[in-house]
């Protein structure tokens, strides 16, 4: 039986480590073209508790960590710059799967991150440029000139990627993952790391 196996909603089948199981459903998502597959709502704080949250996209795991990629100027950035704890949570309607986690955020090293913006469409390299995500805009057309601009300057050249855009490390200390029940008794297991295993626990749905 593979980690996070489908046809069993029993931890004691799924190994011990929860990303694997997390990773294995994730990619199920995307094997059988669910819509979003790689959609995650991703949750930061202000340092005196004051939560936000917005959809950003999954980009595969790295030593332990999930990997999103985002403007380190943006609110999100400001926000894990001085508070990294942050959470997250992932849910496939067509799985009937939720996961969710709880961790700390840092952002990737330099060349992790060049490495990655390397390999976007150069569309997309320029509109890294373009956008201050985030930032107050006063029309549409001052980001259409803005992307002009950036076009303009990098004309006949590669893009190097902006400073302030880049790979995310999400670390994760604390995953739940559950499944979908009838009459709404769900199955729930917390995992919490400790040093280099996790515990387990199921919860009441
Ligand atoms: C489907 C979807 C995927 C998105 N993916 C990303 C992403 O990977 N990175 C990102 O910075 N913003 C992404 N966004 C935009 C964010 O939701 C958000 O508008 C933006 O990051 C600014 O958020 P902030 O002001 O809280 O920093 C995505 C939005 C949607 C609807």
């Amino acid at each position: 039986m593979t980690s996070g196996d489908f046809s069993s909603t029993s931890p004691e089948d799924w190994g011990t480590d929860p990303l694997a199981v997390f990773a294995r459903w994730q990619q199920t998502a995307v094997e059988r073209g669910l819509p979003a597959a790689d959609a995650l709502s991703f949750a930061t704080a202000t340092p005196d508790g004051r939560p936000s949250v917005r959809t950003v996209l999954y980009k595969g795991m790295r030593d332990g960590a999930l990997r999103l990629v985002t403007n380190y100027e943006s609110r999100k950035g400001r926000e894990i710059a001085q508070n990294p704890r942050a959470a997250l949570v992932f849910f496939w309607p067509g799985l009937d799967r939720q996961v969710r986690m709880e961790g700390t955020v840092k952002r990737a090293p330099a060349a992790e991150s060049d490495e990655y913006f390397a390999g976007r469409n150069r569309d997309s390299q320029l509109g890294a440029w373009a956008s201050q995500q985030s930032r107050p805009l006063a029309s549409r057309a001052e980001l259409d000139a803005a992307l002009e601009a950036v076009r303009h300057r990098f004309e006949g050249r590669a893009v190097e990627r902006p400073p302030h855009w880049g790979v995310l490390h999400f670390l994760p200390e604390r995953v739940e993952l559950w499944v979908g029940g009838s009459h709404r008794l769900h199955d729930r297991f917390s995992y919490e790391r400790d040093g280099e295993v996790w515990r387990v626990q199921r919860l009441a749905p």
